[in-house]
């Protein structure tokens, strides 16, 4: 499962790249809007710091003008996915995206039929938002687990990118149901390392070693 880091801030990604276990970043306009960065230069830097993907998404609504915009943003770094809204010019843009090669996270995906008409375009990552299905009394992680069963009933490549994720539970549930890809706000990343019992048990384990070298 790779792991991704849902910020634009770079303070975040340093900390969290450091462990060696970072797969990608996805950013977002509201996302880079809170760092008060441009987003070009944001995405490069962001590019230059993480070795994975990193969505770049499009502020365009048109299919013509995310088409450009796209190209655009793709050109920045190899590293870039173009993420595109699940609208009707988002999937027309996501079509001809994917036929240069460009590769399209498709984001704002709240339906199995609306995974299914982004993998028919070529998607590379579909982005399932399950903490807002969650916050309207809808069982997000059920999405995640219908589009994973649906894709490999009919063998799509896109990948399942669980977003939106809220906690630990997420994390694991979204393993469980075999999505490729969970996104996570720092602080859930963080929380991911701990447990009470590996506190303890570490402090014991060092408490007895000291103990046996004191002659
Ligand atoms: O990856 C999409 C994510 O940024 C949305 O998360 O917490 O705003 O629903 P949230």
């Amino acid at each position: 499962m790779k792991f991704f880091l849902d910020t634009a801030n770079i303070e975040q990604i340093t900390k969290a790249n450091a462990y060696g276990i970072l797969d990608g970043i996805t950013t977002n306009p509201s996302l880079i809007a809170k760092e008060g960065a441009d987003h070009a230069q944001r995405i490069l830097e962001i590019c230059q710091i993480v070795d994975g993907d990193v969505s770049a998404e499009v502020v365009e609504t048109e299919a013509e003008a995310m088409l450009t915009e796209g190209r655009k943003l793709a050109k920045i770094h190899d590293n870039v996915v173009v993420k595109v809204p699940l609208t009707r010019d988002g999937i027309k843009a996501t079509k001809m995206l994917s036929s240069e090669r460009i590769r399209v996270n498709v984001t704002l995906c709240f339906t199995a039929n609306q995974a299914l008409l982004a993998a028919k375009a070529g998607a590379y990552y579909i982005s399932p938002f399950v903490g807002r299905l969650d916050d309207i009394s809808a069982e997000g992680m059920e999405l995640i687990r219908d589009i994973v069963t649906i894709y490999d009933n009919y063998g799509y490549p896109t990948q399942v990118l669980t977003a939106s994720a809220r906690g630990p539970l997420h994390v694991r549930d979204a393993a469980l149901c075999g999505a490729h890809v969970v996104t996570l706000p720092y602080p859930v990343f963080e929380k991911l390392f701990d447990h009470p019992l590996t506190d303890s048990g570490l402090a014991q384990f060092l408490a007895d070693y000291r103990k046996s070298q004191e002659g």
